[in-house]
């Protein structure tokens, strides 16, 4: 089953490296980010396995929880972990499912039979704190994923989810944002008292909502 933007994430119980964990319960009213490893023991898995340890504290300042998962058994897991730790320098500090018999990641989509028909892809979904998915992304096995890239747009979610913008290219948390055309200019007067840049009538730059001085309008 694919999953797309706005469905709810499919819910789950399974074993982890930190116990059984039922998703939406760990979840709680979090993000969340759950991203799939094709494989226990492989380089490239083990350094974003050592990156997502090392961001851990940029997901929380953010409230987001982070879930591995590869298809390996949890004793597999474990000796990986301590490699790891070893090779990264720091240890792996969220869950990792075991899904030796796949249930999470046929549930998530994470086997693209055209590509390995027993390795996941490298999927990623965020999921918002009601339950719902908020992005997907899919690299290839050979591609290890920019976590930057997940925080950048984690920030987009959560300021889009409080204030009418939309975030431009290559937007980064502090840039000018784009007020979202449903909103009229009478109603960008009283949302965005900073003022905006109309470049043209659909294209209207305001400084980020939550970035301006006294500036405390949401939606
Ligand atoms: C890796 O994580 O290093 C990897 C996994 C599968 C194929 C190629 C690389």
């Amino acid at each position: 089953m694919s999953i797309r933007l706005g469905d709810e994430a499919p819910d789950f119980t399974a074993e982890t490296t930190q116990g059984t964990i039922n998703f939406h319960e760990w979840l709680g009213d979090s993000w969340g980010v759950l991203f799939s490893h094709p494989k226990d023991y492989t380089p490239v898995c083990t350094t974003e396995l050592g990156m997502a340890a090392r961001m851990k504290p940029e997901f929380d300042r953010r409230n987001v929880k982070v879930m591995g998962l590869s298809v390996d058994p949890i004793e597999s897991h474990r000796g990986w972990e301590k490699d790891i730790e070893e090779t990264q320098g720091t240890a792996v500090n969220f869950p990792m499912i075991a899904d030796h018999d796949r249930k999470v990641a046929d549930l998530y989509d994470m086997i693209h039979p055209n590509a390995s028909d027993t390795m996941t892809v490298r999927s990623v979904y965020v999921v918002g704190p009601d339950k719902k998915i908020k992005l997907t992304i899919t690299y290839p096995a050979s591609t290890g994923r920019n976590f930057d890239e997940v925080l950048r747009v984690i920030d987009s979610l959560q300021l889009t989810a409080q204030y009418s913008v939309a975030t431009p290219v290559n937007w980064k948390d502090g840039d000018d944002c784009i007020i979202v055309p449903a909103v009229t200019n009478e109603q960008a007067k009283e949302k965005f008292p900073a003022g905006w840049n109309e470049v043209k009538p659909y294209l209207r730059i305001t400084p980020q909502p939550n970035k301006v001085k006294g500036e405390t309008k949401a939606a």
